[in-house]
């Protein structure tokens, strides 16, 4: 595989942890040789709840939390993306925070439900939520459900004029800009399975989108509220969101001609990006925040357009940074002239972003923290594949059989993309705050390989 070609230019630096920066959680200390986050020695934790584990520091999600509600005003909301992370005590922390839930599926609207989210304050997403689903978060009532398709359109009618009920719906537009991002994650251009087109194609000249604000405004049941687009995710150039907001804008004049329709809500989706390594430098929320506000209420200005409610619904910038995954390292393989091979107890199952997006990530000993990281190695899982790798090249203190491993910013896409691969069980869930551990989600059991197997 290409990505696992020894690259001879990658040295180990002198850093020690704490040089990590803006990778680390806020609360990332070292006392006494040991990593502590959220107070929580990560030592201590990985042989009391055994490895591998998710950890994540809460001070840090709030403090995100918090940063999206400054920078985007009171008159605006943040709609956390729980495809991110979600789990019953994610929700009840976003409960606490004020923030609203993007749910992608009727699994994570029924998790957000189970935890007692008020559902008036769900954003229900999907590309072909089934009429199940549909009718699940109908039933709920959720404040608002992204329509991306014609399809859709009319089963939402249906099923609300059998009920006699109106739902708030938002209509996902493909602004056509592509965002400076991995392919995989890029949402925005006309070549892509989401949301409705604003140009040629499907739909005719007036394209797709202006077509169904047509149907929308005439079917009955359905109350159009306005526009939502998502670009991608993990951008680091704010430039796409300047240009998403300018393609919206002309939108929305060209649709109040058209059929008198101004958007009440305008929902710029997620994506701001984090730094997964040291060198990474992501715009800040604030900035984001200010970037969208000032664009938005300058483009309407100029084209006469009242200011509609802006929403955003970050996932990664919410939780990523807060997240570390603790392994135990259990073989060392140095091969001469290669690589040196460092085994730990999990991988591809815990972290697929590696192999799927050949992501990068700054790794510690949890367990020597203070001592320089001074050698390179490949945090290689325990996975029967070439591929199965969470950290390539990474710079870490010298590693010996049992020494705790951290792996930073995995507090996004991690768990909630994890898998059984090889009949692994899945790790638990640790909140640390304030000197606190909170098991917030256990390790799985053998047991619960077998639960669904029916004799
Ligand atoms: N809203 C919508 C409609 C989305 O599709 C997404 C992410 C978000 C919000 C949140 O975006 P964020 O702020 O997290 O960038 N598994 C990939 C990321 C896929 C993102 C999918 N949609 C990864 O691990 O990089």
């Amino acid at each position: 595989m290409a990505h696992l070609a020894h690259d001879p230019a990658i040295r180990a630096d002198r850093r020690t942890t704490l040089e990590l920066g803006a990778v680390l959680p806020q609360t990332a200390e070292v006392r006494h040789g040991h990593l502590y986050v959220g107070g929580v020695d990560m030592v201590e934790l990985a042989r009391e709840q055994g490895t591998a584990l998710y950890v994540m520091d809460v001070a840090q999600i709030r403090q995100q939390l918090r940063a999206y509600r400054e920078a985007l005003g009171a008159a605006n909301q943040v709609v956390y993306a729980g495809k991110a992370f979600l789990n019953k005590a994610m929700v009840k922390l976003l409960i606490a925070e004020g923030s609203w839930l993007d749910v992608s599926s009727g699994g994570e609207l029924a998790i957000a439900l189970a935890a007692g989210f008020d559902p008036g304050h769900i954003v229900m997403h999907g590309n072909n939520k089934t009429e199940a689903e549909l009718t699940e978060a109908i039933q709920a009532g959720v404040g608002l459900i992204v329509a991306d398709c014609f399809e859709e359109l009319d089963r939402i009618s249906r099923i609300t004029t059998e009920r006699g009920s109106t739902q708030s719906i938002l209509l996902r537009v493909k602004p056509g800009v592509v965002a400076d991002t991995h392919a995989f994650i890029r949402t925005g251009a006309e070549d892509s399975k989401f949301g409705f087109g604003l140009s040629g194609g499907e739909g005719g000249s007036g394209g797709a989108a202006r077509m169904a604000v047509e149907n929308a405004l005439a079917l009955p049941g359905i109350h159009l509220a306005g526009l939502h687009a998502h670009i991608g995710s993990q951008i680091f150039a704010l430039a796409s969101f300047a240009e998403t907001i300018a393609v919206l804008a002309d939108f929305m004049g060209a649709l109040r001609t058209s059929s008198g329709f101004t958007p009440e809500i305008l929902d710029l989706g997620g994506g701001l990006g984090i730094a997964y390594q040291a060198a990474d430098e992501p715009a800040t929320i604030r900035d984001l925040g200010s970037l969208l506000t000032t664009h938005l209420a300058s483009c309407c200005g100029e084209l006469g357009l009242p200011l509609p409610r802006l929403m955003v619904e970050p996932g990664r910038s919410v939780v990523a940074t807060a997240g570390l995954t603790l392994y135990t390292v259990g073989v060392i393989k140095k091969l001469k002239g290669l690589r040196c091979y460092v085994a730990i107890d999990g991988g591809m199952t815990d972290n697929i972003r590696t192999a799927l997006y050949d992501a990068r990530y700054e790794a510690t000993l949890a367990n020597r923290a203070a001592a320089p990281r001074d050698t390179v190695v490949t945090l290689a899982g325990k996975h029967c594949e070439s591929g199965d790798v969470v950290a390539l090249d990474a710079s870490l203190q010298s590693p010996e059989i049992g020494d705790i491993v951290a792996v930073f910013g995995t507090g996004a896409y991690n768990a909630s993309m994890s898998s059984n691969y090889n009949a692994q069980v899945r790790p638990g869930v640790v909140f640390v705050e304030d000197g606190e551990a909170r098991l917030v989600q256990r390790r799985e059991t053998y047991a619960d390989l077998t639960a669904r197997d029916v004799e």
